[in-house]
């Protein structure tokens, strides 16, 4: 029996070799990074799901993933089951600040009869980051399209994530009451239908304006994405290295219009990220507007 973390734990312990093997592995396709201090983390993790399909040790489901036959569909589960999907409803409110009283204006000041306001929540989880980004925008381009005399524009946001099962999750568009305490009042009763067992589903209007697609951030060249006017991408290069973090930067730069804006999760600090990208100086916000004038 392998102690963990000052606690018992049932799970085989790796040794060096079978470390070494599985972080690459996950590196390789996923761009996670894992460091020493988080062994008895992939120990536990592999080892419960070990157990709950009947694979005796790691060395033979590290070959079981690899196997044609189940091999993908089980890489799906076991990914899921290492990245973390903490996440909440207005969960970084200088952010929010930040794209209602500079991205939004800004966007409209200088493409006053836009048609389309298409947005990008990269690493999305089970999809509260982007109800709330879909609540904020259409708040505004209820007021915008008021005001407008040409056609209204309308609001598309793409939510993307490694997980599957977030994203079924996120599809569902259906929360229960700790979920949207942090939803304000105003916003809850116009966007949210409360069901008879305490849930509360997403209104049919903004689920409309929203879909879910699998994606490894990695990988982004698979992605056949026209460029977003604004990207989200927050409290998800945490989980990469220096290097990946910077090659993640370019791809996401490619897929902004030129003027279009980058936001990423406050904490995660990069200097000089991008030649094309600006810095946009507003507390406690990380973000950036890429160049007009791009090659
Ligand atoms: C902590 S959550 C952040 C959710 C949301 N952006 C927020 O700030 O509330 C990180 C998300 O990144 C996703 N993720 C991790 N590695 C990824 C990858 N290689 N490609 C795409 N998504 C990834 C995870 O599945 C997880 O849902």
């Amino acid at each position: 029996m392998a102690v963990l973390n000052g606690s018992l734990s049932c799970f085989e312990q790796m040794d060096d070799v079978q470390f070494s093997h599985w972080t690459s592995l996950l590196e390789q396709r996923t761009g996670m990074h894992l460091p020493r201090e988080r062994r008895s983390f992939l120990e536990t993790s592999l080892g419960l799901r070990m157990k709950e399909i009947g694979i005796p040790d790691f060395t033979a489901y590290y070959h079981h993933l690899q196997s044609e036959k189940n091999g993908q569909q089980e890489w799906l589960t076991l990914v899921d089951r290492l990245t973390i999907h903490e996440t909440r409803f207005f969960r970084h409110q200088p952010s929010l600040d930040f794209l209602e009283e500079i991205i939004l204006p800004e966007l409209f000041k200088s493409e006053p009869d836009r048609k389309k306001l298409q947005i990008w929540s990269a690493g999305c989880s089970t999809g509260e980051e982007v109800y709330t980004l879909g609540m904020l925008c259409q708040q505004f381009l209820k007021q915008h399209n008021n005001r407008a005399v040409s056609k209204p524009c309308y609001l598309a946001i793409t939510g993307m994530d490694i997980s599957v099962p977030a994203l079924v999750t996120a599809r569902k568009a259906l929360y229960d009451q700790y979920k949207v305490r942090h939803v304000p009042e105003q916003y809850l009763e116009e966007y949210f239908v409360a069901q008879h067992n305490g849930r509360y589903q997403i209104v049919e209007a903004l689920k409309k304006r929203v879909c879910f697609v699998p994606f490894n951030i990695i990988d982004m060249k698979k992605t056949l994405l026209e460029p977003m006017d604004i990207i989200f991408c927050q409290n998800v290069l945490i989980y990469f290295n220096r290097d990946r973090r910077k090659q993640i930067i370019q791809h996401l730069v490619k897929r902004l219009k030129p003027g279009g804006f980058l936001v990423l999760g406050a904490g995660e600090s990069l200097n000089n990220p991008h030649p094309e990208l600006e810095q946009i100086s507003y507390p406690n916000a990380l973000a950036f507007r890429r160049s007009e004038l791009v090659s």
